[in-house]
């Protein structure tokens, strides 16, 4: 699918999609940095990315200092890795893509290292207890790339603009500009400081503590204090006009805004206290420090993502912007305050992002989220390949599919209707308290819904997350059937119209 295609089908649907990136493929026992039995493994243990994370240590901070030209793309940095083992380690690995390392101390004593691709392979001067405290300071420096999505000729982690940079990536972001455990599962706090020359501004997760210029060069720190997975830190380097205000319940919302793209994003942007307390009426308390979003200039950015408390824009998105904020606002609790366990778990961030661009057409007047998916299965053939996408196990080729973001929130409407609402939004508020700030999988959100609602849920969540087909007329229509009326049904066709012709065989 050309790019332009594929951008109307997700404007379509949902809001965005993007084609995976590339994955590892390994199976059988994961490897490890070395021979001894208490050596780390290279990868945590996701099918899908076998490569990605390292066993035996959980990190608690990342303190990155980097310098970064943007005339050159040269970045140099020092990351400071504070960490507790979890078992006795001969050596561990940090995943880092392509850039140099020039040193590395483990508690103060110089290490040695090795490399592959994805891998930083670290031998401490005397190895680990299990338990113990663990503190890896690694300077290193070079010229960051970002990593190619095929099906879209596009670039993702770390983009190059014409003032600067913007970092987003999902799968894949965070090992092209720092060394890091780069899993979901293993979720720190970071300490940005972030070196440019004078000219540039720098924007970032969490909050602003300090500017500092030492001759033509700033440091900038931002902070971030809650916990996060690694693909959702970012640093962005532009010309930002930063704007910060405070809601009514004194959360800080700060926006970075290219001049260039104000006038087209203004009007969504005004909008994000007003998308922030929908979303709380729906999910409860907004989870972290600050809200806010970056809106780069850059055509070369084709996705939005939703980097913890500050989401990325792409400029096409506007001027008709308002449900992709709820979008990535909406992964602010789902994604990000709970992440995926493994990333095979998808649906549980596209589809509830996706549920909440539903519930935000509701509250604009569009139609019910119950209209919205009814039309949504109508609309669709039974033979469209839209339906064999099983977005519980989608697949990396399919990790981003259409489907994962739609179906996923068709299934969330199928549960709604089987348990009824008080039951329904029980199960998604203990499920935010359950596994926030942690990771949860899909088997756990099928027990809890289980659970919650007393009923037993397997057969309708094996027809809509694990069947390669359309599930039957009575998987949509629920007990208490309602018809759409013909304005929101319209609605949901207009939009399939699009992902029919552009989908079809
Ligand atoms: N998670 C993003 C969203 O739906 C979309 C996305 C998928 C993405 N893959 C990506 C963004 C790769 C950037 C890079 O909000
Ligand atoms: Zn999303």
């Amino acid at each position: 699918m050309r790019p332009q295609r594929l951008l109307s089908v997700l404007l379509a649907l949902s809001t965005l999609v993007i084609a995976p990136v590339a994955a590892g493929s390994a199976s059988g026992p994961l490897a490890t940095c070395g021979p001894s039995p208490d050596a780390g493994t290279l990868g945590i243990g996701d099918p899908y990315y076998p490569r990605f994370g390292n066993g035996g240590y959980d990190v608690q901070h990342y303190d990155l200092a980097i310098r970064y030209g943007p005339g050159t793309n040269h970045l140099r940095g020092v990351a400071t890795i504070a960490a507790q083992t979890t078992q006795a380690l001969s050596c561990f690995s940090l995943d880092l893509v392509r850039l140099n390392v020039s040193a590395i101390t483990v508690n103060g004593d110089p290490a040695t290292w090795s490399r592959t691709h994805h891998e930083l392979m670290i031998t401490p001067a005397t190895p680990l207890g299990s338990g113990a405290d663990l503190t890896v300071v690694v300077s290193y420096e070079g010229f960051p790339k970002g990593f190619v999505i095929p099906s879209l000729d596009a670039v993702s982690g770390f983009i190059r603009t014409a003032d600067g940079v913007v970092v987003a990536g999902e799968p894949e972001a965070a090992t092209a500009w720092f060394p890091v455990n780069d899993h979901p599962t293993d979720r720190a706090s970071y300490t940005f400081a972030i070196t440019v020359p004078n000219a540039y501004q720098v924007v970032a997760n969490g909050v602003p503590e300090s500017e500092d210029a030492q001759g033509n060069w700033t440091t900038h720190v931002w902070q971030a204090h809650d916990p996060m997975a690694s693909y959702l830190a970012t640093f962005d380097v532009g010309e930002w006009t930063i704007r910060t205000r405070v809601t009514s319940t004194g959360l800080p919302v700060i926006d970075a805004i290219d001049p260039d793209v104000l006038r087209r994003v203004r009007a969504s942007v005004r909008r994000e206290p007003e998308i922030l307390s929908f979303l709380e009426s729906k999910f409860g308390p907004y989870p972290f420090e600050s809200a806010g979003g970056i809106f780069p200039d850059t055509r070369r950015l084709g996705f939005a993502l939703e980097t913890q408390t500050r989401p990325i824009y792409a400029r096409y998105f506007f001027p008709h912007g308002d449900s992709v904020i709820v979008h990535e606002l909406a992964h602010q609790w789902f994604g990000d305050l709970v992440s995926v366990h493994r990333w095979q778990d998808i649906w549980l961030n596209e589809g509830f992002a996706t549920y909440a661009e539903w519930l935000w057409r509701e509250h604009e007047g569009l139609g019910t989220p119950r209209q919205t998916s009814k039309a949504i299965w109508r609309a669709i053939p039974a033979r469209s390949p839209f339906w064999d996408v099983v977005i519980g196990d989608p697949g990396v080729e399919n990790l981003f599919d259409g489907a994962v973001y739609t179906r996923g929130a068709m299934t969330l409407q199928a549960l709604r209707d089987e348990v009824g609402d008080d039951a329904f939004w029980s199960i998604l508020h203990t499920w935010t308290q359950t596994y926030g700030f942690d990771t949860g999988s899909t088997d756990a959100f099928i027990a809890l819904a289980e659970q919650v609602s007393g009923q037993d849920l397997g057969d309708l969540f094996d027809v809509w997350l694990f069947a390669p087909n359309r599930p039957p007329a009575s998987a949509v229509t629920g007990s208490g059937v309602v018809s759409a009326p013909p304005v929101a049904t319209e609605h949901a066709i207009s939009w399939l119209r699009s992902f029919d012709r552009h989908s079809a065989p």
